[in-house]
């Protein structure tokens, strides 16, 4: 974990911004999988990593806004668990370690929170998204499971999300850490992409390199010769020469920072000439909108550049005709670009998504765009330096969503199906890195994977 004044400096930062009440923050339990004591790797709650680090289960946490008491609620070991799992320290050393002097046993939080309500005080919690959470709510504070997120606060979701888009200097050295794993991963999967090989193989690969690193993957590999399927987790095909390998992958570190990368690669090692003409067009996405990202310009109108680079690229094609301007404000586009340009990354890989994807990526200034494959996007606000975004473009050929779009000869000024039907075949290519916004413009997060065709050609030819 980081150092006791990281946590205690971002719990001073969360008091400057919530007048009053009481913060209640529930860490995770473990989950089960298919009995009670089998369970899931456990994965902390984010926000509960954010502000007070310990990486365990049953713990929940109290800030009075007020007062500015700390208390952190969690049981000691018996000697029952510690023949299971082994001896650990105290919660009060662990507690410590975090700058938080008082702890109290998991039981003492309802007495807790009983007598803040006595006292009339207001106690503010973040949106639960696990349905055990949901009821230990209910239990706590007397709000039925069903109905308990309407009850989150924003007043302390929109001070979390204040805080934690601002990545800290360490977090981005923890961001650099995992996208290096997240390198070795696309570069392994990118050697191993031959003919004859199980998708599963090389699935399996490369989450065990997040795991030998410390790390589970950031969330479920797509590894997939089916690329126009957005998140496509199934990996049972045998990987065919001429087709393309999509795979959008990422590790978490130790302290749970996320990765997020997508490279597509031609399964063999040389892209045809359709497959060159359509990757180049998603790099020029990419990169364009890359060199378009700095402070005071908004998300929502670099992933518009993104849109007009894809539906000028394809007009020269011939599969799109028209004013790409046009086009982008028509939502044309979005038959082959049918998502957005990207979201936040940090100890979440859509970084915060569990406070609400509209109140992290949107505000009073930049409202959502409803408009098919726009409403997509998951970050539209002004960026600011030390904002950490992914940056996705991507072309896809969906055969079911052209033919519905063909059927219903859906904007037929802009898209000259003829041509797309001869690439009903083709797949998906989506290219996708993580940037940092700085003061002037922003960098890449970590090396960046080989991304260019001739250096995915020359990965591609080794073993
Ligand atoms: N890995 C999922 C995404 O790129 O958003
Ligand atoms: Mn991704
Ligand atoms: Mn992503």
């Amino acid at each position: 974990m980081f150092s006791a004044e990281v946590y205690q400096n971002r719990r001073n930062a969360l008091k400057e911004k919530v007048s009053s009440g009481i913060g209640l923050f529930l860490g995770n339990a473990d989950a089960s999988m298919n009995y009670p004591a089998n369970t899931y790797h456990f994965r902390q709650d984010s926000n509960f990593l954010y502000f007070f680090g310990l990486d365990f289960p049953d713990l929940a946490a109290i800030i009075d806004f007020e007062s500015g008491e700390e208390i952190i609620f969690g049981d000691d070991l018996t000697i029952d668990d510690i023949i299971w799992t082994g001896k650990q320290p105290s919660i009060h050393d662990r507690a410590l370690l975090v700058g938080v002097k008082e702890t109290r046993p998991f039981s003492k939080l309802q007495e807790y929170l009983s007598q803040a309500f006595r006292h009339g005080r207001r106690i503010h919690f973040t949106p639960p998204y696990r349905g055990e959470k949901k009821m230990l709510l209910e239990q706590l504070l007397g709000i039925r499971a069903a109905i308990v997120r309407d009850y989150a606060s924003t007043e302390l979701i929109k001070a979390i999300i204040a805080l934690r888009s601002i990545k800290e200097p360490c977090e981005i050295e923890e961001l650099e850490r995992a996208a290096s794993v997240g390198y070795q991963m696309h570069v392994t999967a990118m050697r191993m992409a031959k003919p004859g090989r199980f998708e599963q193989t090389l699935a399996g690969i490369i989450e065990g390199i997040s795991l030998s690193n410390g790390g589970m993957v950031s969330f479920p590999v797509i590894l997939s010769q089916n690329g126009q399927i957005l998140h496509n987790h199934d990996h049972s095909q045998i990987l065919q020469a001429g087709r393309l390998m999509l795979c959008d992958a990422g590790a978490e570190t130790p302290l749970h920072y996320a990765s997020d990368h997508t490279r597509t690669i031609p399964i063999g090692g040389k892209f045809s000439q359709r497959q060159k003409e359509i990757y180049e067009i998603v790099l020029n996405a990419n990169n364009t909108a890359m060199n378009a990202v700095k402070p005071g310009v908004t998300y929502q109108q670099v992933h518009l550049i993104a849109c007009k680079v894809i539906a000028e690229g394809l007009v020269q094609l011939g599969l799109m005709k028209g004013n790409p301007d046009e086009i982008v404000n028509a939502g044309a586009h979005a038959m082959f670009f049918p998502h957005g340009l990207g979201h936040m990354i940090g100890l979440d890989v859509h970084d915060m998504e569990d406070l609400g994807q509209n109140l992290v990526g949107y505000d009073d200034e930049t409202k959502p765009i409803s408009q098919f494959g726009t409403a997509y996007l998951r970050m539209g606000r002004k960026l600011q330096p030390g904002f950490c975004i992914t940056n996705e473009p991507g072309i896809y050929f969906i055969p079911d969503l052209i033919d519905l779009w063909k059927s219903e000869n859906k904007h037929a000024e802009f898209i000259n199906y003829a041509e797309v039907d001869k690439y009903c075949d083709f797949g998906g290519i989506r290219l996708e890195d993580m940037l940092l916004v700085t003061e002037t413009g922003c960098n890449i997060i970590g090396t960046r994977p080989p991304i260019t065709v001739a250096e995915v050609e020359a990965i591609a030819a080794t073993e």
